[in-house]
């Protein structure tokens, strides 16, 4: 499986602690069937908008490049794809125009789209439209865990239709979050507004680097041709920079 969404990266955010917790990801990770996995520390180390302490594209692709050598000394077979979760946002679009922002492996194709936890600002659409006129196809992450998504889905339908992905992270649908984000997860995969299933892994405990069981619960849904698409098919053709449909 192919998981597009980790925090793997150690020190960089609120992710991985230390190289200690990284290897233990990538472990855990290679144990439930993953191969392959996007590291995307959040673009704002501390989560607010502050400048002067950012992941620029230079910061994540050097600690992909020294965790791919931890990961070869430590024999886990497990393949790392520079990637960036970037907040909706003004500021983080000037920096995406700077060149200081990484997009999914820095191909200018695919970008992860973290909303704001409790609102949908009103600029949302217009941000997604100008990332496309850059050729760049937003990907809203865990719109299941949006408060606004959860009560109004048809405002996910919006942007789905104006031509962004969504991303569902895998334990929403194992019950990892409660009953209602299961509930709401499922019938947002009904709908039909979930392109991708991704782990969003913080850490080995909490937020652990997991796919499988939720596969096995998408599958119930849709079929196993198709949930093995959302963490296979879909997700290699996002790191190809290839188009998904
Ligand atoms: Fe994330």
């Amino acid at each position: 499986m192919i998981d597009i969404h980790a925090h793997i990266l150690p020190g960089v955010d609120d992710g991985a602690k230390n190289w200690g917790q990284s290897l233990e990801m990538a472990r855990m990770a290679v144990a439930d069937g993953i191969t392959v996995m996007v590291a995307t520390p959040h673009l704002f180390k501390g989560r607010t908008i502050d400048r002067t302490r950012l992941n620029t594209k230079e910061i994540i692709l050097q600690h992909v490049a020294q965790l791919r050598h931890r990961l070869y000394e430590e024999k886990i077979p497990l393949e790392i794809i520079p990637g960036c979760d970037f907040p909706l946002g003004f500021e983080s679009l000037q920096l995406l125009d700077d060149g200081r922002a990484l997009t999914i492996n820095d191909a200018n194709r695919y970008l992860l789209l973290e909303l704001p936890d409790t609102s949908l600002p009103p600029a949302t659409e217009e941000i997604c439209f100008y990332l496309q006129s850059k050729g760049i196809t937003p990907i809203i992450t865990h719109p299941e865990r949006h408060m606004i998504i959860q009560e109004m889905p048809y405002k996910l339908k919006r942007l789905i239709d104006s031509g962004c992905l969504a991303q569902m992270t895998g334990n929403s649908l194992t019950g990892w979050f409660g009953r209602r984000v299961k509930k709401i997860s499922r019938q947002l995969v009904k709908l039909g507004y979930v392109h991708l299933l991704a782990t969003d892994a913080h850490d080995p405990k909490g937020r652990p680097p997991l796919l499988s069981e939720a596969v096995t619960e998408l599958s119930r849904l849709v079929g196993e041709n198709r949930a093995r698409a959302m963490v296979n098919d879909i997700p290699g053709k996002i790191i190809a920079g290839e188009p998904c449909f």
